[in-house]
């Protein structure tokens, strides 16, 4: 894949991130969604792909912009057909609450090569590159940390969890408290929770527990590119749910793995921090019209992992001096 496509994507982030921004801790988690997806949606515009959607903002019927299944890209005849997962702003809740590790986030890969989740839940289990095979979503909480503790060579209460802060891991919480390991509640973003488990300044060893399954394969991409592990379960509620997988041929009950959710080795992907966090920094404004971004991109063809940061003059780019 054109290696300059990474620094495009950059740019796709950047825009929704830029735009949705203004609205930290402003209460409306909609609003903010909006201006990410609408200016994401137009930076796409720019990029020279024949792309489609398969990880967007839900069906055609129920979102007008980066639904399943949509083209986008610049497509010209000589274009990259690939497929595009998209969270314009992961942590909704946390922009309209003014909370951390919101951001804006994008997966690219040759066509056909991204697992085609539907919106339902996935049982999730993470780890960074030298835990790489030590994982086994079957197995409990328990055998999970203790193998994991065994390939970091660490002890068990050295081994730090992250975990959505959600009722239902009530009992993985427990379970995890009495084998005497550490635990990072999340209070959202389980795409960034993943990435986490694969820089050491962050201090987080696995992520478990279920969230989206959409935001499941934005992180396989992103554990392609760093060299971690993923796998995952969907977790689909009620009937409307089940046959929803169904129509998306996403098997219930089967482990995804991250080969099989990201296949090949020539994902791309790119993150913008929107709200401030511990592994991206979130947009800042500055005096005379300015904002800055931080910009994670990476490409798993060569493993190149770029911490980007950017000065953007407003005045220059109205669209997002609001
Ligand atoms: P949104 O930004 O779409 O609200 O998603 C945030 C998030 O925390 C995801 O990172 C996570 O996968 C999912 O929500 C968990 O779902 P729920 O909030 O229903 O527990």
């Amino acid at each position: 894949m054109d290696r300059n496509l990474a620094l495009n994507l950059a740019r796709v982030t950047e825009a929704a991130a830029l735009s949705s921004a203004h609205l930290l801790g402003k209460g409306d988690k909609n609003a903010a969604d909006q201006l990410a997806v609408d200016s994401m949606r137009k930076m796409f515009d720019t990029v020279d792909i024949d792309g489609e959607v398969v990880i967007g903002e839900g069906e055609m019927d129920e979102a007008p912009m980066l639904y399943i299944g949509e083209q986008i890209g610049k497509a010209g005849k000589n274009s990259l057909k690939v497929d595009i997962a998209v969270d314009p702003l992961d942590g909704t809740t946390s922009v309209a609450n003014g909370l951390p590790n919101a951001i804006s986030v994008v997966a690219i890969a040759p066509r056909d090569c991204l697992l085609k989740a539907p919106d339902v839940y996935m049982k999730k289990i993470a780890v960074g590159p030298d835990a790489k095979g030590a994982i086994d979503i079957n197995k409990s909480a328990t055998e999970n940390v203790t193998n994991v503790a065994k390939a970091l060579n660490k002890d068990i209460s050295e081994v730090t969890v992250t975990i959505l802060d959600r009722p239902r891991h009530d009992d993985i919480v427990k379970e995890i408290r009495e084998l005497g390991a550490r635990i990072k509640m999340i209070s959202d973003g389980d795409v960034l929770g993943a990435i986490s488990t694969c820089f050491e300044t962050a201090n987080v060893d696995i992520l478990m527990g279920t969230g989206g399954a959409p935001e499941g394969v934005l992180a396989a991409a992103a554990l392609k590119c760093l060299g971690g592990d993923f796998q995952g379960v969907l977790m689909p509620v009620g009937e409307a749910q089940m046959e929803r997988c169904k129509k998306m041929n996403a098997e219930v009950g089967r482990v995804y793995g991250i080969e099989d959710m990201v296949k090949g080795n020539e994902a791309v992907f790119a993150a913008t921090g929107v709200s401030h966090g511990e592994l991206l920094e979130g947009v800042k404004y500055f005096k005379g019209n300015k904002a800055s971004t931080h910009t994670l991109v990476m490409r798993s063809e060569t493993g190149t992992v770029r911490f980007i940061e950017a000065l953007h003059q407003l005045d220059k780019k109205p669209e997002y001096a609001k």
